[in-house]
């Protein structure tokens, strides 16, 4: 695990329009430490709170939760730009606590950058995190801290009405001044078009290929996802299997005592232990 010098967040900038920039959550030291050679950007997204710790939605994160978990993706990774998600409650009151999170998520994991849902309704606390010197990822579209507001996780940009708030959230959004936006749960055409109009790149996630670069959920990306897994998803392995198999293999052997064996228990006449 080494790198030169981690990718930071005007690195990711400067690949607007260019080869599609990379990225994929983690949220522990393992992972992030399989990952960072493959990835540009690592983000410990608040899905930590779904996909670890068995949540029903990102609500159940909370800052400590955040910060733990970026402290283990940044032990965990040399090369690629960590960027942690500002739970929900952690920003909305204001820009100065907006600022404060922000400070306690940069100063105890090292992070390059936090991620903030939201569009025209959180552009002071983007602009006020910023001008502090802390990178800035947006979220607009579908934003899964928004799932009870909304009454479920419904597809944005199928009314003119909803495409024009998504062109004025994805406008305040790069005008506050975030080095890039996700864009989630987006109707594919409209997307694309928010895509052109930013200068800023567009990261997609169920939105379009044409984003400047696209993320996934690792566990989801995997198959290791135990619940609904989002039609947006590619399931590159299947470890839910392979997992699930070997825990089977495991149970078996205990049970019919084959397993310790021989090469994995400590004989009494060996001088040299070594576990
Ligand atoms: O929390 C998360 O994992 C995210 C990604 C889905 C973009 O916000």
């Amino acid at each position: 695990m080494s790198a030169d010098v981690r990718i930071g967040p005007d690195d990711i900038r400067r690949r607007k329009g260019g080869v599609p920039i990379v990225c994929l959550t983690a949220y522990t030291y393992p992972v992030a430490r399989l990952l960072d050679d493959h990835v540009d950007l690592l983000l410990v997204g608040d899905s930590v709170a779904m996909v670890l710790h068995g949540h029903k939605t990102t609500l159940g994160a909370s800052l400590e939760m955040m910060i733990a978990h970026g402290q283990a993706v940044m032990r965990g990774s040399a090369k690629a730009c960590v960027v942690v998600d500002m739970p929900a409650g952690s920003y909305e009151t204001s820009a100065a606590q907006a600022l404060a999170s922000a400070r306690q998520v940069v100063d105890e994991t090292g992070c390059q950058a936090v991620k903030l849902e939201g569009g025209t309704d959180i552009a002071e606390q983007i602009a006020a995190i910023v001008a502090a010197g802390i990178p800035v990822m947006g979220h607009i579209g579908l934003q899964p801290q928004s799932v009870e507001k909304d009454g479920g996780y419904k597809i944005k940009g199928r009314t003119e009405e909803n495409v024009t708030a998504l062109f004025r959230d994805a406008e305040a959004v790069e005008k506050a001044g975030a080095f890039s936006v996700v864009i989630e749960g987006t109707v594919e055409t409209v997307a694309a078009e928010l895509t052109r109009r930013l200068s800023i790149p567009t990261i997609g996630i169920g939105a379009s290929a044409d984003c400047d670069g696209q993320i996934l959920v690792i566990d989801d990306m995997v198959g290791l996802t135990v619940d609904r897994v989002p039609k947006f998803v590619k399931e590159y392995a299947a470890l839910r299997g392979v997992v699930s198999d070997a825990a089977a293999r495991y149970a078996a052997e205990v049970r019919s005592r084959a397993f310790p064996g021989p090469d994995h228990v400590f004989p009494a006449t060996s001088g040299k232990d070594k576990a």
